[in-house]
């Protein structure tokens, strides 16, 4: 069983952030299943992928929210910003030894982004598609 199942109802019409969240929960997927089969180098790494498919994610979307003139666009960075932290932020202290990933993180990051998908992402898609 998937830890996150994709669907079409997640999909927003706009091809470079559908790829992007698609590819977000491959490694998310990828992650848990290296979890679960405890492999710590692996671990590491897909969790560096992650931070770096982030940070290239919300740049092509704050490009994105720039060039259409999002309106109410600070909250929608600013979740960004904070997830962004949050992440790169497990990722330095498992590097450095200090704690372990676990599943109970991997959950509060699917919860995050089905629920930024949903309230944010979607405004922004909808607003992109409007002006089209
Ligand atoms: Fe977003
Ligand atoms: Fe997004």
């Amino acid at each position: 069983m998937e830890f996150i199942k994709w669907s079409k109802a997640v999909e927003l019409n706009i091809p470079i952030l559908d790829k992007q969240h698609k590819k977000m929960v491959n490694l998310t997927n990828q992650l848990h299943k290296e979890l679960e089969l405890n492999k710590k180098t692996q671990i590491k790494k897909t969790l560096k992928l992650i931070v770096d498919e982030l940070k290239n994610h919300f740049e092509t979307e704050e490009n994105l929210i720039d060039e259409s003139k999002l309106p109410n666009f600070i909250s929608h960075k600013l979740e960004h910003q904070r997830f962004y932290n949050k992440v790169s932020g497990l990722y330095q202290n498992i590097k450095a030894g200090k704690s372990n990933l676990t599943v109970d993180d991997l959950k509060s990051v699917k919860v995050w982004f089905f629920n930024h998908l949903d309230f944010k992402d979607k405004k922004l898609a909808e607003h992109i598609l409007s002006k089209k």
